[in-house]
This record gives C-alpha cells, structure tokens and sequence, in this order.
C-alpha cells in the first residue's frame, strides 16, 4: 500500500537496500499462535518452516540437554519479530547469521527480534543454542518429557516438541528432519527415519538420523536409553528399524512379538491404503511407565504396559494405519482428529476381520447397540469434538462407526477407493473433515452432507432409521461382543491412565 505511492525510480533504489524496510511500520510481529481455535498459542504466524536440523547432547544421569537447532524457514509476511515454541533455556540466537534478541514470553513463547526486519517471502535461517533440563520446565501445569531409568523419551500430542527443540509447533507446518544427538557409549539415541551415521569419541556415541518426508513437529520422536535394536526389511521392500528397552522385564516377549510383525503388517495396510509412503518403518519400547502408543512417524513409540496381557497386533496396526492416516496426510487443524483417529480404529477392525475375530459389520453393530441413546458417548461429535474431547473414545469407536456408515452409504467399490486414494490425494500434506467428504463425494458421486451430519457431528445417537439406512444390522442392546473387542480396546491406554 504505502510502496505504491512511491515513483518508479525510488523503488528500484530502495529495493537496493533489501533488508531496509521502506516502512518500519509495515513490519508486524508474528502472531504467537497460528490460529487453531482448539488451542490458540500452539505454532506461530508469520513463517513457514521447510527443515529442521537438531544438533544435540544427552546426559541420562542428570537429564541435561543441550545443543543447536537451525530452522529453516520462508516468512509469510513482513515481519518485525516472530515466535518459536520452546520451553528449554536459550543463550544466544541468530538470525540470517546475525545476533538476534530474544525473550520469553506466554507459557512456550520464545519470541526473536531479528536485528534487521525481515520481508515477505523470503528464505531465513534461525539458528537457536540452548541448553536445560526438560523434566523441570512446565506449560500450563504439565510436562509430556519422560525420563525413564536409562534416559527419556518425547513422544506425546499434541505437544512434545518444547522440551526439545524450538518449533513452528502445529501439524499444519511439516518440515524435514535431521535429528543428530550425543549419549554416553552403551546407550543409544533412537529418533524418525533413518539412521544415517554413528560415531564414537572419548565415551560418547553420536546418533544421526533422518526423516526425508515432510513431519509434523508431534510427530517428531527422540528416545534415549538402552536399547536393543533389529533391523530388516518388509517382504514388500520396506526397510525396518525396531528398539526394545533392554529393562522390559517379562514384556519382553510380547512387545517383540507384537512390534517384529511391523513388517508384516505395513505390507498389509498397503493392500488398503496404497503404498507405503515413507522409506523406513518400525516401533520402539521404551522403559516408561505410559500406558499409550502414538504413531510418530517412521518410527511408532509403544508403551511396555501395552503389551502386559500378552502380544497385541491390533495396537500396531493401528499406529501404522496412523503412518498414512494422520503423518502422510496431516491434519489442517486440531479439530480434524476423525481423519487421524476413525480411520487408525478402522483399519483395527479390518485386522479384526482378517484375523476371524468379528467382522467390522459386526465391530460396528456392536458400538451402535452397546451405548444408549443417554449415554455421554453420543454427545462428542467426532467431526468437531472440542479441545477437552480430542481424543475420547467416542472419537474413536463413534468415529469409526461412521467410517462403516460412510462405507455402506457409498458400498464397497467407492468405498475402498476412497481409503486408498485420500493419501494419495494429499500426500505429504494437510486436509480436513471437510476435504474428506468432499473427496468422497466425488469419488462416490453421492452428497454426503447428511450422512457426515448424523454420524459425525450431531451431539446424539443416530436413530434406527438413520442407522438402517447404512444397513447397521443389528441395533438392539444384545449384539455379543466381537472376540477382538478388548484387544481393541486396549489400544486406548491414553483412556486407561
Ligand atoms: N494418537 C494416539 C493413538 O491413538 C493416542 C493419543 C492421544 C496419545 N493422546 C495422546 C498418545 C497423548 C500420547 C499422548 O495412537
Ligand atoms: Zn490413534
């Protein structure tokens, strides 16, 4: 606006002086959030992050990190200032290789005031040293960094990143990976896609990893401990990097029972969701005393309570349903978790089919019936459940109740086309509930509105008509529980504690 004002000539000339701002007041500080309305100071305005490069060093004694990120990033707009989320200690950082002055601020705000503004559209370098103890710093009350006897582990959602790396810290900016990270010889240092180097000097390991494709910053993952470490190769080609805490006790047995089938189980996900979409796969086990799974992306993190009732290969297809639904295509905002959710719970109801344990007609009947139309579970629409209900189990099993109605809406032909070609349609990106129904409306070449209505965003249970129209075939209290019904259920330790 204002530079339109100014001739032809002068605008040549001032655009020699690049940096200097022909303005100072065009320049705005970036907003501290970047707009998600669940919750509204996770990531920032202003910048898009394209790579992150995470130079670090771990004491599992004493809990000290402490190292360099370099992000790089594009700004969006003219930019007086911007903000990372971070939580650890910071002394120094740069910008375009300037010395830039930086404060805290809200509850993860680290904000950096470049020496020289900087304009829209162009490429920045933030380099950022710190250092801390991450099990001591806290954000609204609590930490998701845990500390196991042998070292720690970030794996949590929505917010992992600020106790380890300061980030753009919303799924809705992926950014490539190179997580590089120091531990005293004998432990090791486990992190997304693949592992590039190791090196050792004067007692200390160095652990290179890399994750090629776009990640969203909660699905980035950083293990240390003492692990043992299997690798292989899926019959389809895949290469897998599995861990297991050397401290799982008599878990042991199960949790490789279970994660070794990783494989396996990609190789059969890709008969329905299309080819893998990463070039490593694989799971660790921890030695924490959580009681959930997450699909952190190349590389699933498994609690070792997961496995105390013996293997369960429904947990791992469900994180591995995640790798297309939810880190292949991300999404857009918090509140799109359906797409990550409903279709992770459905793909266990398919392994339930396959392995002869109730089929996902069954699987759903058997939600339907099993909650009255009282119960609370009807009141969280899985389509928009609010920050508080992200991830209740109605998300979940309601969620995935839908994903059967939408089948039986559209039959199968459509249907599977559909779950094999959504990754495909937004591969390495973002989209929303309302992406989905507008590419299953086209694939299907039915409206679809009121079914996404009913089934995902009513605050109520779908009457029986509404359910007889997607053909539930049973909807009575008395549907027996599916043999693999708990087994399911169990993936949900999140709801367990
Ligand atoms: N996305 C995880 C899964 O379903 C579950 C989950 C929800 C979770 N909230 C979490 C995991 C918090 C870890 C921390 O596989
Ligand atoms: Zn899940």
């Amino acid at each position: 606006m204002h530079r339109r004002l100014i001739a032809p000539g002068a605008l040549a000339a001032a655009s020699l002086l690049l940096a200097v701002p022909a303005s100072a007041a065009a320049y705005q500080p970036g907003a501290p959030g970047i707009g998600d309305p669940y919750y509204p100071y996770y990531g920032n305005g202003g910048y898009d992050v394209s790579h992150y490069d995470l130079r670090l060093k771990y004491q599992p004694r004493t809990d000290e990190l402490e190292g360099t990120a370099t992000v790089l990033a594009t700004t969006t707009q003219d930019l007086s200032r911007f903000d990372l989320d971070f939580l650890l200690d910071v002394s120094e950082v740069r910008v375009n290789g300037a010395k830039a002055a930086f404060a805290t601020s809200g509850q993860h705000e680290l904000e950096i005031t470049p020496a020289a503004p900087l304009r829209k559209g162009t490429p920045v370098t933030v380099v950022v040293r710190y250092r801390g103890v991450p099990s001591t710093k806290s954000a609204y009350g609590f930490t998701t960094w845990h500390r196991t006897p042998d070292g720690a582990v970030a794996a949590d959602e929505p917010e992992a990143a600020w106790w380890w790396f300061p980030s753009n810290d919303h799924p809705s900016d992926k950014a490539t990976y190179d997580v590089s990270v120091t531990v005293p010889d004998g432990t090791q240092a486990i992190s997304n896609g693949t592992l590039q180097s190791t090196s050792s000097r004067l007692g200390w390991t160095r652990y290179t990893w890399r994750s090629r494709a776009p990640q969203a910053t909660y699905l980035a993952t950083l293990a240390i401990g003492r692990f043992d470490v299997t690798t292989g190769r899926s019959e389809g080609g895949v290469p897998v990097v599995n861990a297991y805490s050397r401290n799982l006790g008599d878990n042991d047995g199960a949790a490789r029972a279970s994660v070794e089938r990783t494989g396996e189980l990609v190789d059969w996900l890709t008969g329905y969701f299309g080819p893998y979409p990463f070039d490593s796969v694989g799971g660790y086990v921890p030695d924490t005393t959580t009681g959930y799974a997450l699909e952190t992306q190349t590389r699933v993190y498994y609690s070792p309570r997961q496995f105390a009732n013996g293997s369960n290969t429904s947990v791992v297809v469900h994180e591995l349903a995640h790798q297309w639904y939810g880190d292949d295509v991300s999404l857009k905002g918090w509140r799109d978790i359906w797409i990550n959710e409903g279709f992770a719970r459905y793909a266990q109801w398919l392994w339930s089919e396959h392995e002869g344990e109730g089929t996902t007609q069954e699987l759903a009947d058997y939600v339907y019936a099993s909650h009255p139309a009282d119960d609370p579970f009807w009141t969280v629409a899985p389509g928009d459940p609010g920050p508080d209900n992200q991830f209740d189990i109605a998300v979940y099993d309601r969620g995935a109740l839908a994903v059967q109605a939408l089948r039986n809406e559209v039959g199968d032909d459509a249907f599977f086309a559909i779950l094999k070609g959504w990754p495909k349609e937004h591969a390495y990106g973002n989209a929303s509930v309302a992406d989905f129904r507008a590419y299953a409306e086209k694939v299907s070449g039915k409206p679809l509105d009121a079914l996404f209505d009913t089934w995902l965003f009513q605050p109520s249970k779908p009457a029986v008509s509404a359910a007889r129209t997607v053909s539930l075939a049973r909807t009575s209290a008395t549907v027996p529980q599916p043999k693999s019904w708990k087994e399911i259920a169990a993936t949900n330790g999140v709801h367990g504690g």
